[in-house]
């Protein structure tokens, strides 16, 4: 409906605040151009990860759902030079391009991209001890967030921030009786959110060029709504 003011309320608030930046523009350009489906985080919501990596001081970040590369060049500038983002990507195509767009990127130091399925990847993870991890960035296929999240909060220690992407959709979300399976997965998701006495949470919805939907935050730790 609002979608034009949105587009170009992202595009005035990006033109503004984050200025041109050829390793990002190159790295969409290389994913476009080698088929990649469009469905990257927005450039404001590639810089918030960014900050909120630099905010929480992440040595070690944790993420799902690679595609081309573009948020992981985001969460991968933020990191110290002895820092490490390990994201995780079951398309080899995928896999292939994101690895040239880090490296243009000037990252491949810092940024391994872990070729297979995330349910396979992440037991890897935890017996390998990569953990501690700082910061999870969730954003693979969302039938499994509930599975995703509940590897995140083990590999996390407290304080650590767990962002999900994409858990409005429009809306649909509010669809108990959704035939689409992304709802389901999200719903399901965020039911076992509100049962862990592990971790905090909240979503946010969010307009822009990537129309309307949202994110849910969480961090690990006490929740704040617990006396003590
Ligand atoms: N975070 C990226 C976008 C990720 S799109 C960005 O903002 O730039 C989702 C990605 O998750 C796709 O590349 C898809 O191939 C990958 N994916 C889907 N199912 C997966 C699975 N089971 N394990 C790992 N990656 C998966
Ligand atoms: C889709 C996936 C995403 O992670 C996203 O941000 C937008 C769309 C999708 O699978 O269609
Ligand atoms: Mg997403």
């Amino acid at each position: 409906m609002h979608d034009d003011l949105w587009t170009a309320v992202d595009q005035f608030a990006a033109g503004l605040l984050h200025g041109r930046d050829e390793a990002l523009d190159a790295a969409l350009r290389a994913s476009d151009e080698a088929g990649l489906p469009a469905i990257h985080v927005s450039p404001c919501h590639g810089k918030m990860l960014h900050l909120l990596a630099r905010v929480v001081q992440a040595r070690r970040i944790l993420e799902i759902g690679t595609l081309g590369g573009y948020s992981a060049i985001w969460l991968g500038r933020a990191l110290p030079p002895d820092g490490r983002l390990i994201t995780l990507e079951a398309d080899p195509r995928h896999a292939k391009v994101a690895r040239a767009n880090l490296a243009r990127a000037g990252l491949d130091r810092l940024v391994e991209v872990r070729l297979g399925r995330a349910l396979e990847t992440l037991p890897l993870l935890a017996a390998e001890g990569a953990g501690p991890i700082d910061l999870t960035f969730i954003d693979a296929d969302k039938e499994h967030i509930a599975d995703y999240f509940e590897w995140a909060v083990r590999l996390s220690r407290p304080g650590s921030p767990i962002l999900v992407d994409n858990v409005v959709r429009e809306g649909a979300v509010l669809d108990g009786e959704s035939a689409d399976s992304a709802v389901q997965g999200v719903r399901r998701f965020l039911e076992q959110a509100s049962r862990d006495r592990r971790i905090s949470a909240t979503v946010i919805q969010t307009v822009g060029v990537k129309k309307y939907d949202g994110f849910a935050l969480a961090v690990v730790g006490q929740r704040a709504e617990t006396p003590p």
